[in-house]
């Protein structure tokens, strides 16, 4: 099979390591991919959200199957467009990858089905939205903006200034655009936080391995908040006992919410979850997967992922029994100097190999570019460095280990991935 994967992070890094394993994948392409990519895959030289040219690519070269891995692409409907060229594509279609593309939309599916979340209210108007915080009187209290916002639009305000402060920079400086014309705002939860990915045809739903993101930039949880900076997998408080509650009051409820709104989901669903001390509650959905939990996730996927993403499009996902490793992984998201605010590109990086690998590890290359043999930082995240074994402790030594021996200047990650809650 002629594969296309479209993105260009870690996490399409991850996607495309697992594709290769599989005997099916006799080629595979990645628009526009990165330069850690290049090594596993060919670059094609296409933006994401160029659905015309990306169509016409994998018509002209009979791609047989198109993975749609980043939001915004799978939110401007790049799935239907290659559905309706007749190509199989593996993600949402636009109508529902609005679970992820619009807060407003996800909170209120999840009122009107009965899913446990946080209490909000949606505003429209900046004035009432700041009335109605001062009328709360309560903090910390949460301020999203309804659209994307590249991982930013949620601000946890600590005071009531804060979160009028939020509402105005997002409604009236429009500091997200138009995804600031609503917002939500937001009961403040506490609890361990927990990523489920979860795949589903619309018709039954297979969570994976649970695993736990590293938000903030650095170590104790302090700093900005980040794309991710680091990932393990199983997460230590996710419980059989917890999996089976969010698989009946969270999971089920949400493919079948989705379907009674004639919106039935097919892909990838991320369930971001809080453990409240008044149980599992959805934090956010993300209608793809996870950029950095993909790199824990998928090297324990034991099944072809090929597999997976044929019956999810031929909706027979449960007759596919998907297996894991017991163990568990690590990720080390190594970063340029001042992400996430200001960085510089283009620095030569030490110690990867000219696949762009260490010993010891799998390196996941997110913002990199490679020339003449030579490896570059080229983004914010420029490497997830992953390691698998039995235990936890032992991914983390591994994946430090291998962090170590790679160099670039002004590189920087946690020291704690793993250790906080
Ligand atoms: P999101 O972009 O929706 O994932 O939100 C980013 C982060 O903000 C989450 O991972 C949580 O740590 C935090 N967050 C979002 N909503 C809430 C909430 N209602 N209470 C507490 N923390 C929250
Ligand atoms: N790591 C969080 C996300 O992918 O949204």
């Amino acid at each position: 099979m002629k594969i296309l994967m479209i993105g260009s992070g870690g996490r399409e890094h991850a996607l495309i390591k697992k594709l290769l394993e599989s005997p099916k994948c006799t080629k595979l392409y990645c628009a526009p991919g990165n330069g850690g990519i290049s090594r596993d895959a060919e670059l094609v030289d296409i933006g994401v959200m160029d659905k015309e040219n990306m169509v016409k690519f994998a018509k002209d070269n009979a791609i047989d199957l198109v993975f749609v891995a980043p939001d915004d692409p799978l939110a401007d409907g790049m799935v239907d467009a290659m559905q309706e060229a007749g190509i199989r594509a593996f993600g949402p279609n636009a109508n529902a990858a609005i679970i992820e593309a619009s807060k407003v939309f996800s909170k209120n599916l999840m009122k009107k089905y009965g899913i446990p979340t946080a209490k909000y209210e949606v505003f429209s108007d900046a004035q009432k939205a700041i009335d109605y915080i001062k009328s709360e009187n309560t903090a910390p209290v949460v301020v999203k903006a309804d659209g994307l916002a590249l991982g930013k639009g949620v601000i946890i305000a600590q005071t009531v200034d804060e979160a009028i402060d939020a509402v105005k920079e997002i409604m009236e400086d429009k500091k997200f655009g138009d995804s600031g014309n609503n917002i939500v705002i937001e009961e403040f939860l506490t609890g361990p936080e927990v990523s489920v990915l979860a795949f589903t045809d619309g018709k039954c739903v297979k969570p994976m391995v649970s695993s736990k993101d590293h938000k903030r930039a650095f170590d104790n949880d302090e700093g900005l908040n980040t794309g991710g900076m680091g990932t393990i997998s199983p997460n230590p408080y996710y419980t059989d006992e917890i999996a089976k509650e969010c698989m009946d009051t969270i999971f089920i409820p949400t493919i079948e919410a989705m379907n009674k709104e004639g919106r039935p989901f097919k892909g990838c669903l991320y369930f971001g979850l809080m453990l409240t001390p008044n149980g599992p509650k959805v934090i956010e959905y993300n209608a793809r997967f996870g950029d950095p939990e993909a790199q824990v996730v998928l090297p324990r996927l034991k099944t072809d992922l090929v597999d997976i993403c044929e019956a999810v499009i031929d909706e027979k996902l449960s007759d596919l029994d998907i297996e894991w490793d017991n163990g568990a992984a690590a990720c080390v998201v190594m970063a340029s100097g001042g992400y996430p605010v200001s960085y510089k590109k283009g620095i030569e990086m030490f110690g990867l190999d000219d696949k762009g690998g260490v010993d010891g590890a799998i390196v996941y290359h997110a913002g990199t570019k490679y020339e003449n043999g030579k490896f570059y930082t080229n983004g914010g995240r420029v490497l997830g460095v992953t390691a698998t074994a039995d235990t936890l402790d032992e991914a983390l030594k591994k994946a430090y280990a291998a962090v170590e021996k790679i160099s670039f200047e002004g590189a920087h990650y946690r020291h704690d991935i793993g250790k906080t809650k």
